[in-house]
Protein backbone atom coordinates (compact mmCIF):
# COMPACT_ATOMS: atom_id res chain seq x y z
CA UNK A 1 0.00 0.00 0.00
CA UNK A 2 1.46 3.48 -0.89
CA UNK A 3 1.94 6.30 1.64
CA UNK A 4 -1.21 8.25 0.08
CA UNK A 5 -4.56 6.27 0.80
CA UNK A 6 -7.02 6.69 -2.00
CA UNK A 7 -10.65 6.35 -0.22
CA UNK A 8 -13.67 6.24 -2.10
CA UNK A 9 -16.21 8.41 -1.64
CA UNK A 10 -19.85 8.01 -2.65
CA UNK A 11 -22.03 9.30 -5.53
CA UNK A 12 -24.82 11.75 -4.06
CA UNK A 13 -26.87 10.25 -7.31
CA UNK A 14 -26.91 6.56 -7.71
CA UNK A 15 -26.66 4.77 -11.15
CA UNK A 16 -30.26 3.91 -11.12
CA UNK A 17 -31.23 7.84 -11.04
CA UNK A 18 -28.34 8.83 -13.62
CA UNK A 19 -29.77 5.99 -16.15
CA UNK A 20 -33.41 7.05 -15.36
CA UNK A 21 -33.38 10.17 -16.14
CA UNK A 22 -30.92 9.33 -19.25
CA UNK A 23 -33.39 6.92 -20.43
CA UNK A 24 -30.83 3.95 -21.06
CA UNK A 25 -28.64 1.09 -18.94
CA UNK A 26 -24.63 2.03 -19.00
CA UNK A 27 -22.68 -0.44 -20.74
CA UNK A 28 -19.13 -0.43 -22.44
CA UNK A 29 -19.29 -1.80 -25.81
CA UNK A 30 -15.91 -2.71 -26.83
CA UNK A 31 -15.24 -3.74 -30.66
CA UNK A 32 -11.92 -5.62 -31.02
CA UNK A 33 -10.52 -6.88 -34.27
CA UNK A 34 -7.57 -6.21 -36.73
CA UNK A 35 -6.81 -2.72 -38.02
CA UNK A 36 -9.17 -2.22 -40.83
CA UNK A 37 -11.78 -4.17 -40.10
CA UNK A 38 -14.31 -1.49 -39.27
CA UNK A 39 -14.02 -1.37 -35.21
CA UNK A 40 -14.43 2.76 -36.19
CA UNK A 41 -17.04 2.86 -39.13
CA UNK A 42 -19.29 0.58 -37.18
CA UNK A 43 -18.91 2.12 -33.83
CA UNK A 44 -20.11 5.90 -35.59
CA UNK A 45 -22.93 4.06 -37.32
CA UNK A 46 -23.95 2.89 -34.14
CA UNK A 47 -23.45 5.79 -32.18
CA UNK A 48 -25.12 7.74 -34.91
CA UNK A 49 -28.45 5.58 -34.45
CA UNK A 50 -28.32 5.44 -30.85
CA UNK A 51 -28.75 9.02 -30.76
CA UNK A 52 -31.39 9.00 -33.03
CA UNK A 53 -33.17 7.06 -30.68
CA UNK A 54 -32.18 9.26 -27.60
CA UNK A 55 -29.80 7.01 -25.85
CA UNK A 56 -26.57 8.50 -24.45
CA UNK A 57 -23.63 7.19 -25.92
CA UNK A 58 -19.96 8.08 -26.65
CA UNK A 59 -17.21 6.82 -29.00
CA UNK A 60 -13.40 6.73 -27.64
CA UNK A 61 -11.17 6.09 -30.47
CA UNK A 62 -7.69 6.29 -31.25
CA UNK A 63 -7.84 9.92 -32.33
CA UNK A 64 -9.71 11.17 -29.47
CA UNK A 65 -7.69 9.00 -26.84
CA UNK A 66 -4.13 8.93 -28.12
CA UNK A 67 -4.14 12.43 -28.67
CA UNK A 68 -5.02 13.34 -24.76
CA UNK A 69 -5.11 10.68 -22.49
CA UNK A 70 -3.08 7.90 -23.66
CA UNK A 71 -0.35 11.08 -25.85
CA UNK A 72 3.02 9.27 -27.12
CA UNK A 73 6.16 10.59 -25.97
CA UNK A 74 6.40 12.28 -28.94
CA UNK A 75 3.84 14.81 -28.26
CA UNK A 76 4.55 15.01 -24.39
CA UNK A 77 8.12 16.12 -25.63
CA UNK A 78 6.96 19.02 -26.60
CA UNK A 79 5.26 20.51 -24.01
CA UNK A 80 6.44 18.39 -20.64
CA UNK A 81 10.32 17.72 -21.97
CA UNK A 82 11.83 14.55 -22.46
CA UNK A 83 12.11 12.79 -18.90
CA UNK A 84 8.35 13.32 -18.58
CA UNK A 85 7.99 12.22 -22.28
CA UNK A 86 9.73 8.87 -21.25
CA UNK A 87 7.93 8.35 -18.15
CA UNK A 88 4.27 8.70 -19.39
CA UNK A 89 4.33 8.58 -23.40
CA UNK A 90 2.61 5.66 -24.36
CA UNK A 91 4.07 3.85 -27.72
CA UNK A 92 3.07 0.23 -29.23
CA UNK A 93 5.36 -2.03 -26.98
CA UNK A 94 3.06 -5.12 -25.46
CA UNK A 95 3.77 -3.36 -22.27
CA UNK A 96 2.38 0.05 -23.87
CA UNK A 97 -0.79 -0.98 -25.40
CA UNK A 98 -1.81 -3.15 -22.30
CA UNK A 99 -1.23 0.59 -20.27
CA UNK A 100 -3.06 1.79 -23.71
CA UNK A 101 -6.00 -0.55 -22.93
CA UNK A 102 -5.99 -0.23 -19.12
CA UNK A 103 -6.85 3.72 -19.25
CA UNK A 104 -9.46 3.11 -21.77
CA UNK A 105 -10.92 0.09 -19.84
CA UNK A 106 -10.76 3.18 -16.71
CA UNK A 107 -12.53 5.61 -18.75
CA UNK A 108 -15.01 3.73 -20.20
CA UNK A 109 -15.83 2.47 -16.91
CA UNK A 110 -16.55 6.08 -15.87
CA UNK A 111 -18.94 6.33 -18.86
CA UNK A 112 -21.06 3.09 -17.73
CA UNK A 113 -21.47 4.45 -14.57
CA UNK A 114 -22.17 8.05 -15.88
CA UNK A 115 -25.22 6.01 -17.32
CA UNK A 116 -23.48 6.03 -20.82
CA UNK A 117 -22.88 3.46 -23.32
CA UNK A 118 -19.47 3.71 -23.72
CA UNK A 119 -18.35 2.53 -27.43
CA UNK A 120 -14.71 1.85 -27.70
CA UNK A 121 -13.20 0.94 -31.10
CA UNK A 122 -9.42 0.00 -30.14
CA UNK A 123 -7.70 -3.11 -32.00
CA UNK A 124 -6.80 -4.22 -28.37
CA UNK A 125 -5.08 -7.43 -29.79
CA UNK A 126 -4.29 -9.02 -26.31
CA UNK A 127 -6.98 -11.24 -24.49
CA UNK A 128 -5.44 -11.05 -21.10
CA UNK A 129 -6.13 -6.95 -21.30
CA UNK A 130 -9.42 -7.14 -22.58
CA UNK A 131 -10.32 -9.83 -19.69
CA UNK A 132 -8.98 -7.13 -17.29
CA UNK A 133 -11.02 -4.91 -18.53
CA UNK A 134 -14.01 -6.82 -18.47
CA UNK A 135 -13.46 -8.35 -14.69
CA UNK A 136 -13.13 -4.86 -13.37
CA UNK A 137 -16.58 -4.53 -14.99
CA UNK A 138 -19.85 -4.90 -13.20
CA UNK A 139 -21.23 -8.13 -14.75
CA UNK A 140 -23.44 -7.43 -17.90
CA UNK A 141 -21.71 -3.94 -18.45
CA UNK A 142 -19.20 -5.23 -20.61
CA UNK A 143 -20.10 -6.39 -24.53
CA UNK A 144 -17.35 -7.44 -26.46
CA UNK A 145 -17.96 -7.10 -30.04
CA UNK A 146 -15.52 -9.29 -32.20
CA UNK A 147 -15.21 -7.59 -35.82
CA UNK A 148 -14.53 -10.68 -37.77
CA UNK A 149 -13.08 -9.89 -41.12
CA UNK A 150 -10.04 -11.56 -42.92
CA UNK A 151 -6.21 -10.15 -42.80
CA UNK A 152 -7.27 -10.89 -46.45
CA UNK A 153 -9.97 -7.96 -46.95
CA UNK A 154 -8.24 -5.69 -43.95
CA UNK A 155 -5.33 -5.73 -46.00
CA UNK A 156 -6.78 -4.72 -49.69
CA UNK A 157 -8.97 -2.08 -47.88
CA UNK A 158 -5.81 -0.64 -45.94
CA UNK A 159 -6.81 2.83 -45.98
CA UNK A 160 -3.75 4.27 -43.82
CA UNK A 161 -1.34 2.56 -45.90
CA UNK A 162 -0.12 0.39 -42.78
CA UNK A 163 -0.51 -3.01 -44.06
CA UNK A 164 1.82 -2.10 -46.96
CA UNK A 165 4.61 -0.08 -44.29
CA UNK A 166 3.98 -3.25 -42.09
CA UNK A 167 4.84 -5.85 -45.32
CA UNK A 168 8.01 -3.55 -46.27
CA UNK A 169 8.98 -4.02 -42.69
CA UNK A 170 9.17 -0.21 -42.26
CA UNK A 171 6.14 -0.61 -39.37
CA UNK A 172 7.66 -3.17 -36.59
CA UNK A 173 4.44 -5.34 -34.53
CA UNK A 174 1.81 -4.79 -36.45
CA UNK A 175 -1.07 -6.73 -35.47
CA UNK A 176 -2.00 -9.85 -37.88
CA UNK A 177 1.64 -9.14 -39.48
CA UNK A 178 4.22 -9.83 -37.06
CA UNK A 179 2.23 -9.81 -34.13
CA UNK A 180 -0.57 -11.56 -32.25
CA UNK A 181 -3.93 -10.84 -32.75
CA UNK A 182 -5.84 -12.82 -29.64
CA UNK A 183 -9.37 -13.71 -30.83
CA UNK A 184 -12.02 -13.52 -28.33
CA UNK A 185 -12.94 -16.60 -26.77
CA UNK A 186 -16.53 -15.92 -25.37
CA UNK A 187 -17.51 -12.71 -27.10
CA UNK A 188 -21.13 -11.03 -26.59
CA UNK A 189 -20.74 -10.67 -30.52
CA UNK A 190 -19.39 -11.78 -33.41
CA UNK A 191 -19.99 -9.17 -36.75
CA UNK A 192 -18.62 -10.58 -40.13
CA UNK A 193 -17.22 -7.86 -41.50
CA UNK A 194 -15.99 -9.30 -44.83
CA UNK A 195 -19.49 -10.28 -45.60
CA UNK A 196 -21.75 -7.17 -44.67
CA UNK A 197 -22.15 -3.59 -45.15
CA UNK A 198 -21.15 -1.72 -42.24
CA UNK A 199 -25.24 -0.41 -42.06
CA UNK A 200 -26.35 -4.00 -41.58
CA UNK A 201 -23.50 -4.59 -38.69
CA UNK A 202 -24.44 -1.73 -36.97
CA UNK A 203 -27.98 -2.76 -37.06
CA UNK A 204 -26.47 -6.30 -35.74
CA UNK A 205 -25.14 -4.50 -32.70
CA UNK A 206 -28.27 -2.42 -31.98
CA UNK A 207 -29.92 -5.52 -32.05
CA UNK A 208 -27.71 -7.22 -29.40
CA UNK A 209 -28.08 -4.11 -26.93
CA UNK A 210 -31.84 -4.65 -27.28
CA UNK A 211 -31.89 -7.50 -26.44
CA UNK A 212 -29.82 -7.10 -23.35
CA UNK A 213 -31.85 -4.66 -22.18
CA UNK A 214 -29.80 -1.34 -22.67
CA UNK A 215 -31.77 0.59 -24.92
N1 LIG B 1 -18.48 -3.71 -43.46
C1 LIG B 1 -17.67 -3.03 -44.26
N2 LIG B 1 -17.69 -3.29 -45.58
C2 LIG B 1 -16.87 -2.63 -46.42
N3 LIG B 1 -15.97 -1.68 -46.03
C3 LIG B 1 -15.91 -1.39 -44.73
C4 LIG B 1 -16.75 -2.03 -43.79
N4 LIG B 1 -16.44 -1.55 -42.57
C5 LIG B 1 -15.47 -0.65 -42.76
N5 LIG B 1 -15.16 -0.54 -44.07
C6 LIG B 1 -14.10 0.32 -44.64
O1 LIG B 1 -12.88 -0.24 -44.22
C7 LIG B 1 -11.96 0.78 -43.90
C8 LIG B 1 -11.44 0.59 -42.49
O2 LIG B 1 -12.48 0.77 -41.56
P1 LIG B 1 -12.21 1.37 -40.11
O3 LIG B 1 -11.39 2.60 -40.19
O4 LIG B 1 -13.54 1.48 -39.47
O5 LIG B 1 -11.36 0.20 -39.45
P2 LIG B 1 -10.78 0.08 -37.96
O6 LIG B 1 -11.11 -1.30 -37.53
O7 LIG B 1 -11.27 1.20 -37.13
O8 LIG B 1 -9.21 0.18 -38.18
P3 LIG B 1 -8.06 0.79 -37.20
O9 LIG B 1 -7.86 -0.23 -36.12
O10 LIG B 1 -6.86 0.90 -38.09
O11 LIG B 1 -8.52 2.11 -36.68
C9 LIG B 1 -12.66 2.11 -44.11
O12 LIG B 1 -12.28 2.63 -45.36
C10 LIG B 1 -14.13 1.73 -44.10
O13 LIG B 1 -14.89 2.58 -44.93
MG1 LIG C 1 -10.29 2.80 -36.12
Amino acid sequence: MSNVEVHWHDHAVSREEREKLNGNKGCVVWFTGLSACGKSTIANIVDHKLNKLGKHSFVLDGDNVRHGLNANGAMLREVHGEEFAKRFGLGFSAQDREENIRRIGAVAKLFAEAGVIALTAFISPYRADRDLVRKNLAPGDFVEIFVDTPIEICEQRDPKGLYKKARAGELKGFTGIDDPYEVPERPELVLDGGKKTAEELAEQVIACLKEKGKV
